[in-house]
């Protein structure tokens, strides 16, 4: 018998608008991947996931506290960005999976 998938519903934020995503565990590779397919931001991700340009960042709120870990060097180029917020992270860092539920990932200006 089949498990069911887990359905993981949050919100985004970009450029003054909100979009309600629906996706599941397994289907994008990161937060970035599935962030450039549905809302096509200019200039997202150009190192393309390797963690290096931090133009992939977003802001991660939920009202349950976001405890996704930092993955390979992503505390050592947010550094260089100064994030005024802990709950900044590069998205092509960030899994899709359930910790993502009931979030609000706002996309951040880098430039
Ligand atoms: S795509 Fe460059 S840091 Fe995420």
């Amino acid at each position: 018998m089949r498990e069911p998938r887990i359905r993981i519903l949050f919100t985004v934020l970009y450029a003054g608008d909100e979009y309600t995503i629906q996706t599941f565990p397994g289907e994008y590779r990161d937060l970035k991947t599935l962030i450039e397919d549905k809302l096509y931001p200019e200039d997202f991700g150009q190192c393309g996931g390797m963690g290096r340009c931090a133009t992939c960042m977003v802001e991660i709120s939920s009202p349950d506290g976001y405890s996704g870990a930092l993955r390979r060097n992503e505390a050592t180029t947010l550094s260089r960005m100064s994030p005024k917020s802990g709950n900044i992270r590069l998205s092509c860092q960030v899994e899709i999976d359930s910790e993502l539920a009931n979030t609000l990932v706002s996309v951040l200006e880098t430039i």
